[in-house]
């Protein structure tokens, strides 16, 4: 492979090491990545070098930290191709970007009878607060069909989307199954019936090149610690005018322009929606991480992960006894496997893999409604990403087959 994951793969020091006695194969990038040394050093230089609140402090290390916190804002805009940096909002993660929409937008603007368009495919994030907003406003979720291979079904898009549709939201790819949506299309539909369009990116910016400008989404969510950042850092990309339309969704320090003692005017973006103290650390070190990703190319992120998973699917697909979910069609498939083991629980397949030091997960990956449509408990899911290549992919089919050793005696 021309991709040089295996260089890529020293920069990882989690990755060196041993699990249970075995080199660790980390086949659970869906759920979070592993980060590169740098990242880790870039977080520990600032606790140990440049600690200091921003935006308040009336000395140098304050304006250094606040021109670090500022400079991962432009950079992600950049990395998006956002019109300007103030549109990009940091939050927790993807869940707390999520919430933010549904609270400063769609309890404030949506009224009895509209309708917001979802998906079953989707994570708990892009489900639990429209159900919340529903419940709230007396709107209406509908769910948009799925084909039998877990792609969204876009020729019976015209059954769900109806004038009454105010907000379409999607993911950019399923944490599930993998399924690379197309989105650009999701978008022009949703907007040809006057709905706004929100992307679950969770899954999409870690893996996919994204250009907000072109998908013209009204909002775009991603979590940092699945593209190599630390935990604790989200992103909302919101359309400015959407954005400076909205209530604020927490209150307190930060972001207000004035208060006085019974009032208050909010600030400007982006401190309108970042109140309080934030993730100052994170979002230093997260600059590191963009830069990493921006110096691999997601494009090429993206062809690896394929081959990967092409290979991967070949492999398992030899074994008898294993169910694979998900599209044949590899062109709308990123890095991710989801398969079941015929008669063992996903739990024990995950706990055999574990012995033999690779990390899988195993369950319904939040997506409880998915699972239950399928009359399935869950799934193993092997994610890959850009520090992966085929001898995990041949770990994982030899763990595979000493599961079946010990489930399949007869
Ligand atoms: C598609 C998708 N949406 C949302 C989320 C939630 O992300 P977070 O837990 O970082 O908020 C995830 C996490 O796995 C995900 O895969």
């Amino acid at each position: 492979m021309a991709f040089d994951y295996q260089n890529i793969k020293k920069d990882f020091p989690l990755l060196q090491t041993k699990m249970n006695g075995k080199p660790l194969v980390f086949l659970d990038s869906a759920a979070s990545s592993q980060k590169p040394r740098r990242v880790i050093d870039a977080f520990e230089d600032y606790y140990r070098c440049r600690n200091a609140n921003i935006h308040r402090g009336a000395y140098r290390l304050s304006y250094e930290a606040t021109d670090l916190y500022d400079t991962t804002r432009t950079k992600m805009a950049s990395f998006l191709n956002a019109p300007e940096s103030e549109s990009i909002i940091f939050t927790r993660n993807t869940t707390e970007s999520l919430n933010i929409i549904a609270y400063s937008w769609a309890m404030n603007n949506l009224k009895a009878g509209d309708e917001i368009l979802t998906s079953e495919l989707e994570h708990h994030s892009n489900l639990v607060p429209w159900m919340m907003v529903a419940r709230r406003t007396g709107a209406v979720l509908k769910h948009l069909p799925l084909t039998a291979d877990g792609k969204y079904d876009y020729a019976r898009l015209d059954s769900v989307l109806t004038s009454k549709t105010k907000l379409v939201t999607l993911a950019h790819m399923s944490n599930a199954l993998g399924t690379i949506h197309d989105i650009q299309t999701l978008s022009e539909r949703a907007h040809a019936v006057g709905a706004l369009f929100s992307v679950d990116g969770a899954q999409g910016a870690c893996h996919l090149p994204v250009d907000v400008q072109k998908i013209n989404c009204d909002f775009y969510s991603l979590s940092a610690h699945k593209m190599l950042g630390p935990t604790g850092v989200g992103v909302l990309y919101g359309r400015r005018s959407l954005l400076e339309g909205m209530e604020p969704f927490l209150g307190g320090g930060d972001m207000i322009l004035t208060v006085q003692k019974d009032s208050f005017k909010p600030a400007e973006l982006p401190m309108k929606f970042e109140a309080g103290t934030p993730n100052i650390a994170g979002v230093v070190a997260f600059a590191i991480a963009i830069e990493y990703l921006k110096s691999i190319g997601l494009e090429n992120i993206h062809q690896h992960e394929q081959q990967v998973v092409k290979y991967a699917i070949d492999e398992m697909g030899r074994i008898p006894g294993i169910t694979l979910f998900g599209t044949n069609d590899m062109n709308a498939r990123g890095g991710v496997v989801s398969f079941n083991v015929d008669g063992v629980h996903p739990h024990d397949v995950g706990s055999i893999l574990d012995e033999e030091g690779i990390a899988v997960r195993a369950g319904h990956h939040c997506c409880e409604p998915f699972m239950r449509s399928h009359d399935i408990s869950g799934t193993v899911r092997a994610s890959f990403y850009l520090d992966n290549g085929p001898e995990d992919v041949d770990a994982l089919v030899s763990g595979l087959k000493r599961v079946k050793q010990i489930f399949h005696k007869s």
